[in-house]
């Protein structure tokens, strides 16, 4: 029987499948479900679709975005998927963020699209849903606002963009657009090529094409167990994510039930699954915030994981992905080489195979389901345990003086390896202003050996923890052929960018107690990436000393929460990088 057609008392109007669900808003149930079927049906829908499992489709197409442009394809592919089985799909928008068009930050808009996010999966009557991002802050912000829903959520990336070509040479966001800008800045490369470049960089559709964080989180959420493995790599112009997509709605009929809900797939050892995958991919340093994000989403994880989760996995785990940033190949190489699936298969020995999966199945069971088309071809791209790209730890913690929530450097992509144990004189910048005043300036003094050291980025401080962390070498240096310098900061850098970089140090340096706050020019900065130490060669009493007359002289710019909207909302609540950056009120462990 038609559960809608009757308004059937008898029924329980609390039954969650469909437009059922949340009935309480006019106070009269069936008065509500009267209204709501009049409504509804106001879009066109039949009574026969009316008493199907809806899901819920996040369209986060715009014309901001080219990383999202093939989401209506993808759209009426899902759809396609899920009705020849049975469901209702209805698509929805929430906001959507593109790395280059999100002032001042993406990273300080991630939240609010989580809340986005999360909001309209609770609010709207829905049974599963399916989440169509992409572009680096949009699965990280869906991820979260999905799991704190708590209804069966499912990732659909948009897939990677293929890559470009310039003289006969492969290109691609964004590592290629980083080194080609640093050759026209050092004077190797003239106007006319630099300007062919910049067609070539972002020639389709899709998410930045090589290991940045936009395939990071791709790669995440498939070894999470919550999308189709090839879906983690399939170009977006690519027929094979068509099929993803409409997979992905099968897949979203099937997951309406309790069982599915994400907090309940989703255990400890899905995130040291995750976390595994990260390492072995030279995976985007943002990822680790983001993971701590979503990690801190989940009442039953949050916790069970920290920074240090990061560092313990990655000594037993090699990069075996010979992507750029740390190698050299793009997202559709990994792609034929076999992808997640392929990958996957080659760290086997170090993933926990009962981990479940969106389908019912455990990663186990999808492994052993999976054909031996799916095994690499090119054992160059992704490469056996036996011979890594980089023999373990390609992501470090590190921990000392200067960062006692943490630190983290991407070693796999240090240009100069010599530069991961060394000391040196400090060049601080107050803030990204100051950088770009100075950092050219013929008279800076600073040799090769210093150590830049970038302030005022973190989570509060720029706001929303710019992707600065690149610090470009003076160009006085890099005319002399410096490629590489120890370079810090409390921000983030892209994840298709390289050098070795310490980031992310906590407490941020607008913090009133943050000793990274307090470096000067002329300190001794020690890194030491094999002993795991960042650390600040000041004496104590100096360090103690400095914090107090910083403090007594109220000169950190920390906000106390006078700003409006949501800059304010923003700066009162977001916490710091080894807790994800989310708004305190958000996390499992904030109020319920
Ligand atoms: Fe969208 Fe790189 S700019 S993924
Ligand atoms: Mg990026």
């Amino acid at each position: 029987a038609d559960p809608l057609e009757d308004y059937d008392l008898s029924r329980p109007l609390n039954s969650k499948v469909g437009l059922r669900q949340g009935l309480a808003a006019y106070g009269d149930a069936h008065f509500s479900l009267f209204l709501r079927k009049a409504f509804i049906k106001a879009a066109g829908y039949g009574e026969d679709a009316l008493t199907r499992p809806v899901i819920g489709i996040i369209n986060t197409g715009s014309g901001f975005n080219p990383c999202h442009a093939n989401v209506p394809q993808l759209i009426e592919a899902v759809k396609r998927g899920v009705q020849l089985n049975g469901g209702l799909p209805i698509e929805f928008p929430t906001i959507s963020l593109h790395e280059s068009f999100s002032s001042p930050t993406s990273m300080y808009l991630r939240n609010l699209m989580s809340m986005d996010t999360e909001e309209m999966i609770k609010a709207q009557p829905l049974d599963a849903c399916i989440m169509i991002g992409g572009c680096d802050k949009t699965v990280p912000a869906q991820l979260m606002g999905g799991i704190s829903a708590n209804k069966p959520v499912l990732p659909l990336v948009t897939g990677p963009m293929m890559p470009g070509s310039h003289r006969g040479t492969r290109i691609g966001a964004c590592t290629d657009c980083r080194n080609n800008w640093a050759a026209y800045r050092a004077g190797v490369m003239d106007i006319e090529d630099i300007a062919a470049i910049n067609d070539e960089l972002a020639p389709t559709s899709g998410t930045c094409g090589v290991m940045g964080t936009a395939s990071t989180m791709a790669c995440i959420a498939a070894a999470l167990g919550l999308m189709p493995l090839r879906g983690a790599s399939a170009p977006a112009v690519s027929a094979t994510r068509l099929r993803v997509a409409e997979e992905t709605g099968k897949n979203a009929v099937a997951a309406v039930s309790d069982e599915y809900r994400p907090q309940t797939i989703l255990t400890k050892e899905s995130f040291l699954n995750a976390i595994t995958v990260l390492q072995a991919i030279g995976g985007s340093t943002n990822a680790v915030v983001h993971i701590m994000a979503i990690v801190n989403r989940h009442p039953d994880v949050a916790g069970t994981i920290t920074l240090d989760t990061f560092d313990e996995i990655g000594k037993k785990t090699p990069l075996v992905v010979d992507l750029k940033p740390s190698g050299d190949g793009y997202m559709t190489d990994f792609h034929n080489a076999g992808g997640m699936t392929a990958l996957l298969q080659t760290l086997r020995p170090l993933l926990f195979l009962s981990a479940r999966t969106i389908t019912g199945q455990s990663l186990g069971e999808v492994l052993d389901a999976s054909s031996p088309h799916d095994f690499p071809y090119s054992r160059e791209i992704i490469r056996p345990l036996s011979n890594p790209l980089y023999p373990r730890s390609s992501i470090v913690v590190l921990r000392g003086n200067l960062a006692p929530g943490g630190a983290v450097i991407k070693a796999s992509a240090s240009k100069d390896r010599r530069l991961l144990s060394h000391a040196g004189a400090a060049v601080v910048f107050s803030d990204t202003a100051d950088l770009a005043r100075r950092i050219d300036d013929p008279k800076l003094k600073v040799t090769a050996d210093s150590v830049l050291v970038l302030k005022g980025i973190g989570p509060i401080g720029h706001p929303g923890m710019p992707e600065a962390g690149l610090i470009n070498i003076p160009r006085k240096l890099g005319a002399m052929g410096v490629q590489d310098m120890l370079r810090l900061s409390d921000g983030r850098m892209s994840g298709t960018a390289g050098g070795t970089i310490v980031l992310h140090i906590s407490p941020e340096s607008v913090m009133a107690d943050s000793v990274y706050g307090v470096v000067r020019d002329g300190d001794i900065i020690r890194c030491d990436v094999e002993n795991r130490l960042i650390q600040l060669d000041v004496p104590d009493e100096e360090i103690v000393r400095r914090i107090a007359d910083r403090k007594s002289a109220n000169s950190t710019k920390h906000a106390t929460g006078k700003k409006r909207g949501y800059r304010g909302l923003y700066e009162r609540s977001v916490n710091q990088a080894e807790h994800g950056v989310d708004f305190d009120f958000l996390t499992a462990a904030g109020p319920s």
